[in-house]
């Protein structure tokens, strides 16, 4: 991630529309289950609100910076460092899974397959994973100037998904970002 990625994720202000605006859309009509799955969690933005909808939260993330800050932050969540790609964690251990604004930052579109086939895997049967993710614009490019940006583009995901092994997959569009989810059945 550049500095301003790593600023904005950080921010209030990113803490605030999470919880307010991008994660009540996102889990529109979702139950978490018991045990919830955040997949990038970096500084934290979306563990707390997770925390008070499920009953246990572990929180992937790849940077060890992003856990020490985290662990020492959020005591709902236990803070586990990893990559997506390949999740460190026994099949059928979680309910549901979520990754915010994290697909783009795999580094291509076979690492996003992988983490695809990883979440499915990880995911007890009737669990749900819901990712929210942006669209491929100038704008979103220039904010990942120096950082990992693999767009994830809407049109071929249902296939994607499919094929890591999901069913009842929905894409929704909303304001330059959209909502995926999808169940293992
Ligand atoms: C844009 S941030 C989003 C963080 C958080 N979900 C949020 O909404 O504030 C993307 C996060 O994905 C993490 N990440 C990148 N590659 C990863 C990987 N292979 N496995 C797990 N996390 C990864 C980054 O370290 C970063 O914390």
């Amino acid at each position: 991630m550049n500095s301003f990625e790593n600023w904005f994720c950080a921010s209030g202000f990113w803490r605030y529309i999470t919880e307010r605006k991008w994660l009540p859309w996102a889990l529109e009509g979702t139950d978490l289950g018991e045990h919830v799955l955040e997949v990038g969690a970096g500084p934290g933005a979306a563990t707390a609100e997770l925390a008070r909808r499920a009953r246990s939260v572990t929180s992937l993330e790849y940077s060890h910076d992003f856990c020490v800050r985290l662990q020492t932050k959020v005591n709902a969540a236990s803070v586990v460092q990893g990559d997506a790609s390949v999740l460190p964690f026994a099949s059928q251990t979680f309910t549901s899974a979520i990754a915010v604004l994290v697909l783009h930052h795999l580094r291509s579109s076979d690492a996003q397959d992988r983490a695809f086939a990883e979440v499915f895997r990880v995911l007890k049967p009737g669990g749900i994973f819901v990712a929210l993710e942006i669209q491929d614009s100038w704008l979103t490019r220039v904010a990942h100037f120096r950082s990992t940006f693999v767009p994830v583009l809407t049109g071929g995901l249902n296939v994607r998904l499919c094929a890591a092994g999901f069913s009842n997959i929905r894409v929704t569009n909303r304001n330059g970002g959209f909502r995926v989810r999808a169940e293992r059945i």
